[in-house]
């Protein structure tokens, strides 16, 4: 029997090893970090490498077991480790190593420390580099685990991922077949493409969220919200009557402030319904269960008769999202902390989204030529062929493949550009009733509904048969 926890010996040995760990939900897992090339196919004798950042767990592990490799996303790997239990859950019974690698740009990971996202120095964050350095720590952990070990042609690793980290372990899978036998890959927007075609299917899924777990007047109040905040905007008293409500850390006081504002709060709505999971969570932000419920609770369970009290409200309900640890001390309306993913869909992971009449954002079309000059204004980049992702991996074409599970929740707004239906015998495709963004990468939980469950015994199923497991 395998203890849960490592113990004293483990921390004494990863403290020999200078490296130190944490303990996601309980389970521990050692950090290491390994140098990769910054660019992986430079060839001159001056090539730079930098650290990649991997945590690592050998709790359950058996020699000669599979290797489970979460494919770090848009952030650093710990909030990855800690909010996707499924594997821990799993991993006791086949006993698997278990491995978190962080992207590059992301977290720890960085190539050129603090300057790292300086126009110069940005341009290595791509997703073929991004494989690349996946495939190069799964090569260094084959080496590691296996040799001397077991005789293998096929190795027993499974790629996970979720999100964006999600398609790149699909096409991990896709480009790189020998480095894991499969995928799980939950709530990808496998469909990345400039095409306009279903733009405002994002922000429909959004309003659907909060029509479902908000009360009817939510949605109502969410819209006129958008015109008080904009009429307000129109005065210099209007500004500040935001500005000290909102405790926003810096007054508003240009038009472009403004527009920074609505966009801050349609990116709250977003974040909500991303995160509207069926108990607490703490997934880069703390957040109560059915958050969308609470800030909608909050919106329209207050009485107000007048322009005041309603911004009042919404700077409460507003906090929900902002400030659920009650440490916050000012809001920063400029969100910078989307900066490195940002450049990311601007450059390669183009998602086309507008909103129309029928959701609850303010109008916007779909504008490539608009969307193109603001990458530029932001980052300098000029994108040369907004498609070229669907070139590189094929969008929802995945037949040519095989051992990818494609899952999605159906109140996950990345459910638009995700597969649905099985595409074939070894590419499955499902959708989770009332799921959220990657529920079924979370541990398993007593309030978890069928839908949930299903979705990981199908993971669970797969998984076996690429391992050949009965
Ligand atoms: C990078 O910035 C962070 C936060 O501003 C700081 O704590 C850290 O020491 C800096 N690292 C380097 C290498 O400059
Ligand atoms: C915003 O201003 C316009 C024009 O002054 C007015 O018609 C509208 O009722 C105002 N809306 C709100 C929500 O205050
Ligand atoms: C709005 O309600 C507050 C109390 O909640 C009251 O003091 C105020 O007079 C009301 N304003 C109007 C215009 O009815
Ligand atoms: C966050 O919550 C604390 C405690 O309620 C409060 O003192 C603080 O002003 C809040 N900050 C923001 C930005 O809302
Ligand atoms: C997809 O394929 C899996 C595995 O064969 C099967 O269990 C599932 O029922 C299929 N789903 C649909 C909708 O056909």
């Amino acid at each position: 029997m395998l203890p849960l926890h490592l113990g004293l010996f483990g921390y004494l040995l990863w403290s020999l090893h200078g490296a130190h760990s944490f303990e996601p939900a309980g389970y521990s897992l050692e950090t290491r970090y390994i140098e990769v090339p910054l660019d992986h196919l430079e060839w001159t004798d001056k090539v730079k490498t930098f650290n990649i950042k991997y945590l690592i767990s050998h709790v359950y592990h058996v020699p000669g077991g599979p290797i489970f490799v979460y494919i770090g996303g848009k952030g650093n790997i710990e909030n990855y480790a800690q909010n996707s239990g499924f594997i821990f859950d799993i991993a006791k019974s086949f006993g698997a190593l278990i491995v978190f690698i962080e992207h590059r740009y992301y977290g720890e990971s960085l190539p050129f420390g603090n300057d790292s996202f300086r126009p110069e120095y940005i341009r290595f964050l791509t997703t073929p580099n991004a494989l690349s350095d996946f495939v190069f720590v799964i090569d260094h952990l084959k080496k590691e685990m296996y040799e001397n070990v077991v005789a293998l042609d096929t190795y027993p690793i499974v790629a996970f991922g979720g999100g964006y980290g999600g398609a790149l372990a699909a096409w991990l899978r896709m480009k790189y077949p020998f480095s894991v036998i499969g995928a799980i890959a939950s709530s990808v927007p496998i469909e990345y493409s400039s095409s306009v075609s279903s733009c405002e299917c994002f922000y429909d899924v959004v309003t659907k969220t909060f029509e479902r777990y908000g009360r009817d007047q939510c949605v109502k109040t969410i819209r006129l919200g958008w015109d008080v905040v904009i009429n307000l905007s129109k005065s210099k008293m209007g500004m500040d009557f935001l500005s000290t409500k909102w405790k926003l850390c810096q007054r508003l006081t240009t038009a472009e402030d403004v527009e920074k504002l609505l966009g801050w709060m349609a990116t709250i709505y977003v974040k909500l319904s991303l995160n509207n999971y069926h108990y607490p969570t703490n997934f880069f932000t703390s957040l109560p269960a059915y958050p969308v419920k609470v800030f909608c609770d909050k919106l329209t369970t207050s009485f107000f008769n007048d322009t005041k009290g309603l911004v009042e409200y919404f700077g409460q309900a507003l906090e929900v999202y902002t400030n659920y640890s009650g440490k916050l001390a000012c809001n920063e309306f400029e969100d910078t902390t989307d900066y490195v993913y940002n450049y990311q869909l601007c450059t390669e992971l183009i998602m086309p989204k507008c909103s129309v009449d029928s959701d609850m954002f303010i109008n916007s079309p779909w504008n490539y030529e608009q969307f193109a000059a603001d990458c530029k204004k932001k980052y300098g980049v000029s994108n040369g062929n907004p498609d070229w992702i669907l070139l590189g991996y094929g969008g929802k074409n995945v037949k040519y493949f095989s051992n990818i599970v494609l899952s999605s929740g159906q109140m996950d707004p990345y459910s638009c550009y995700g597969a649905k239906t099985n595409v074939s015998s070894s590419i499955w495709a499902f959708d989770i009733a009332d799921g959220p963004h990657h529920i079924d990468l979370r541990n398993s939980d007593v309030s978890d509904n069928n839908y949930i469950i299903n979705a990981r015994r199908n993971h669970v199923s797969a998984i076996k048969s690429w391992l050949n497991i009965a």
